[in-house]
């Protein structure tokens, strides 16, 4: 593939024999990284769309290179996709990062003309996903993610930025590609099907409803407004639990000493309940394999993420509120409350968006296809039947605990234990 990366890309695709050279070539990472006594290369890109690198070096020390190429990784120079992508995620983690230095990766560099990031290395860190499929619980993950929405909501929207610094950025944050695959993917395509989706045979009636579903697709044509109109904040933009990674306290599984929030390059100026209903949609088919394997404290577990993040979200954004807005004139505890009540019920709209895609849509997850098919009919069944009622019951009471409560249910009623 590399080579034919060669002949399809503008600029020097990276390999694992020349990472040394290129890091040689780059000044800025000469502090981080000995590039005479590069002890290791791999290639760790288990994503679809870049090329990802860890190097070491003989004392130990570690760097990621990230590049994008002019395509899909995965499909290969056929599915054309702008390497502007990388200034995305190189935007989006300098500003991030200064807003919530422990809740990403630190950005050592980026090369705008081989579209290449250099990157904090995250080895001792687990993609939160993978973990949560093996049964591990990270608690403070998801407490720590409410926070980084929290501060990146505040951060970079008019409340947290001077004006003029913030149309500079929305400006140089549009990412048209990247927001039009979300577009395709998230909002249009689980209900018209453009020959991309896929489900069980056994799962095929629940699809076929879902897609009927006028209330459900009425739904989803509001969320896709206001995903493509509501420019509040720069948003992460891909907030699943696998653009989380995690690092257990030495000797505790169980809990978290560090949380990162990775891979920003669909990071664009949107709604902010978007990247908190992308994590609640996750935590939901979290709970669905739980389910489907018959544990049903780990499931309750996993849903009762939803109010954690959100309590984290809200404690945050009210603590920066008060430690001061940009121009506080107009913006008064009126617009606060009305902020969050809004960002509350929408986080149930994104996160039905976020849950049907990822069963009935090209892109699915580890925790739901890992599972036997038997078991996986029902918990598929259960997801999309939760993401049916939180459109219904969004405005009803919208506390988190009652989405949770909601899908528990529902959850529990679709499961099939072979
Ligand atoms: N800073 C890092 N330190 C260690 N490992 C990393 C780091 N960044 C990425 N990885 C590993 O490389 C994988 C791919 O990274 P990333 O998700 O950023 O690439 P991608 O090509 O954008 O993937 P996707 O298809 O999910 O968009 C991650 O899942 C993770 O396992
Ligand atoms: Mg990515």
């Amino acid at each position: 593939m590399t080579t034919d990366a060669a002949l399809e890309a503008p600029y020097e695709i990276l390999t694992p024999q020349s990472a040394a050279a290129y890091v040689r070539s780059r000044p800025g990472l000469a502090s981080r990284i000995d590039a005479d006594d590069i002890g290791s290369v791999r290639e760790i890109g288990d994503g679809n769309l870049n090329l990802v690198f860890v190097l070491t070096d003989g004392s130990g020390r570690g760097l990621v290179l990230k590049q994008a190429l002019p395509y899909v990784r995965l499909v290969g120079p056929s599915w054309r996709l702008t390497p502007d992508r990388a200034r995305h995620e190189a935007e989006a983690l300098r500003l991030h990062g200064q807003l919530a230095p422990d809740l990403v990766p630190q950005l050592y560099d980026y090369d705008p003309d081989r579209y290449v990031l250099a990157i904090e290395d995250l080895s001792d860190h687990r993609v939160w996903r993978t973990a949560l499929n093996d049964g591990l619980r990270h608690d403070g993950a998801a407490e720590a993610m409410g926070r980084y929405v929290a501060a990146v909501a505040f951060g970079t929207s008019v409340l947290g930025m001077d004006a003029a610094d913030r149309a500079s950025t929305l400006a140089a944050a549009v990412n048209p590609e990247l927001c039009l695959i979300t577009e395709d993917l998230v909002f249009t395509e689980p209900y018209v099907d453009a020959g991309r989706n896929s489900v069980l045979p056994a799962n095929e009636a629940d699809a076929a409803e879902l897609a009927a579903d006028r209330t459900m697709v009425d739904a989803m044509g509001q969320a896709k407004w206001t995903f493509m109109t509501r420019a509040e904040a720069l948003l992460h933009g891909d907030l699943h639990t696998g653009s989380v990674m995690v690092r257990a306290v030495d000797g505790d599984e169980g809990r978290v000493d560090s949380v990162r929030a990775f891979d920003s390059e669909f990071a664009f100026y949107g709604p902010v309940a978007f990247d908190l209903g992308a994590l609640w949609g996750n935590y939901v088919i979290a709970a669905a394999r739980a389910t489907a394997l018959g544990d049903d404290e780990r499931a309750a577990w996993a849903l009762g993420l939803c109010t954690r993040t959100w309590d984290a979200f809200e404690a945050g954004f009210r603590e920066a509120w008060t430690d001061g807005r940009v121009d506080p004139r107009m913006f008064g505890d009126d617009l606060r409350e009305h902020l969050l009540a809004t960002w509350r019920a929408e986080a149930w709209l994104f996160g039905a968006a976020k849950m049907t895609r990822r069963i009935v849509g090209l892109a699915k997850t580890t925790d739901i296809e890992t599972l036997p098919p038997p078991l996986r009919e029902g918990a598929a069944r259960g997801v999309l039947r939760t993401a049916r009622r939180w459109v219904r019951e969004r405005g009803v009471d919208s506390t988190p605990r009652r989405a949770e409560d909601v899908a528990g249910e529902l959850l529990a009623a679709t499961a099939t234990r072979g």
